[in-house]
Order: structure tokens, then C-alpha cells, then sequence
């Protein structure tokens, strides 16, 4: 039977994704989950974890290297990625936000500044309001920036809130709420149809399971 290749977003959905994927019955030993090696089979040999970037998971599956992928709604959204989306997942759940300083008011007078690490989903926003904006692009940190001067407001995820709240800001206006979706290769959809469709019933089942704990 063909390995299946599971493109896995490294960072605050790696381990929620593990877990799911364990509760689907696809296990990986401690010891390598345990290492810094970033592509690992499961137990039965019949998958492979690849660990990367999480905007690089729609470059491996999109390139077919991985059949595969799991990865959250804002990436998919900053990225307008046409990859098949069969499965939501409940995991990941987070909001991707307008917030501004809590002591000041967002006076909308002229061109505001939007610091963020999603440009697109920031102008894509901003733009069907008929707001004009000029987006700063960062990498990360970007609450620092309303903090410092750099930008008026910032579009941004929220988790628990509370880098936020530690950084005098609050949420202005909720743009989406995003959780994790698993994405899959066209060419693997067709050739590893019985593979792929076993997983997503594992997944769903893994995930209703999950959401009765
Ligand atoms: C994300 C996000 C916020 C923070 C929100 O950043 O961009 O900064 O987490 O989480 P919270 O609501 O639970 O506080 P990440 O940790 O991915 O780091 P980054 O700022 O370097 O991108």
C-alpha cells in the first residue's frame, strides 16, 4: 500500500494536529516525536508527517509532495489557494481581528496605517468597506506596532487575547474566526481516492469524538 504524506503546520497547530491524528488511529512513537527531525513516519508506515512552515504546507501539497495537509483557515485565506478543502477541522480555533490601542480611539481621518503579517486579508478587508488603508507588512510582534507608532491599527490572529490585553489593545472588529482544514493534492485526490477517503472518515470521526470530550 502507498505512503500517504501529511504536510503538518509547525507551531500552534502541530501538536493539536498530532493529537487528532492519534485519535484517528494514526500514531507516532514518543521518541521521534520527541526529535528535531521534521519528517517522520507513523507506526504502521503507512503515513509520513512532514513538519513545516505553516504557508509552506500549501507549497508541498500544491507540488504534490505531500498528498495532504493540515493547516489553518487564515493561511488559506492570506494565500487564495484553489487546493480541494474536503474536511474543517476542529482544531486551531482562533480570530483573525482589527485591534487598536485600548486608550485611543480609531479615528479614521486620511489614510490609516494596518500593520500585519496577512496583507491580503487586511486590504481584502479594508477594501470592500471603501476604507483606504496602507498596509505595513511584519513578520511577527505585530502588536509592537500601534504600541510604537509604526501603524494606526494592526489585523492580526487572537487566541486567548491575551497578547492583546499585555500590550494595552483591544479587538475593534472581528473579520473571521479560523480553524484548521485539511487540504489535499488534485492528482492524490484521484490516484489515492479509497487512502484519502478512509482518512477523512477517521478524521471526521476523530474530530466528533473530539468535540464530545
Ligand atoms: C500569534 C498572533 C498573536 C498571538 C495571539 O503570534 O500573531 O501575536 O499569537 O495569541 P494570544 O491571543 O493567545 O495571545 P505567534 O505566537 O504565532 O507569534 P508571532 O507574533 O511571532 O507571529
Amino acid at each position: 500500500m502507498s505512503q500517504l504524506t501529511i504536510a503538518i503546520a509547525k507551531g500552534r497547530l502541530q501538536q493539536e494536529t498530532l493529537d487528532l491524528f492519534s485519535r484517528a488511529g494514526v500514531q507516532v512513537e514518543e521518541e521521534l516525536l520527541s526529535s528535531r527531525r521534521l519528517a517522520i513516519e507513523d507506526k504502521s508506515g503507512q503515513f509520513r508527517f512532514i513538519f513545516v512552515k505553516p504557508a509552506d504546507v500549501l507549497v508541498y501539497v500544491e507540488h504534490g509532495i505531500a498528498d495532504c495537509g493540515v493547516v489553518g483557515l487564515d493561511v488559506l485565506l492570506e494565500a487564495e489557494t484553489d487546493l480541494l478543502q474536503p474536511a474543517t477541522l476542529e482544531i486551531g480555533r482562533c480570530r483573525l481581528v482589527v485591534a487598536g490601542p485600548t486608550e485611543r480611539p480609531l479615528i479614521n481621518c486620511g489614510m490609516m496605517r494596518v500593520a500585519t503579517k496577512y496583507p491580503r486579508v487586511a486590504a481584502n478587508h479594508f477594501g470592500s468597506r471603501g476604507v483606504p488603508v496602507e498596509i505595513i507588512e511584519l513578520s511577527g510582534s505585530v502588536e509592537l506596532a500601534p504600541v510604537l507608532g509604526l501603524a494606526d491599527c494592526i489585523v492580526d490572529l487572537v487566541e486567548t487575547g491575551k497578547t492583546l490585553e499585555e500590550n494595552g489593545l483591544r479587538i475593534i472588529e472581528e473579520i473571521v474566526t479560523s480553524t484548521a482544514r485539511l487540504v489535499v493534492n488534485r492528482v492524490s485526490y484521484q490516484l489515492k481516492a479509497q487512502r484519502i477517503s478512509e482518512l477523512l472518515a477517521a478524521l471526521n470521526g476523530a474530530t466528533s469524538e473530539g468535540h464530545q470530550a
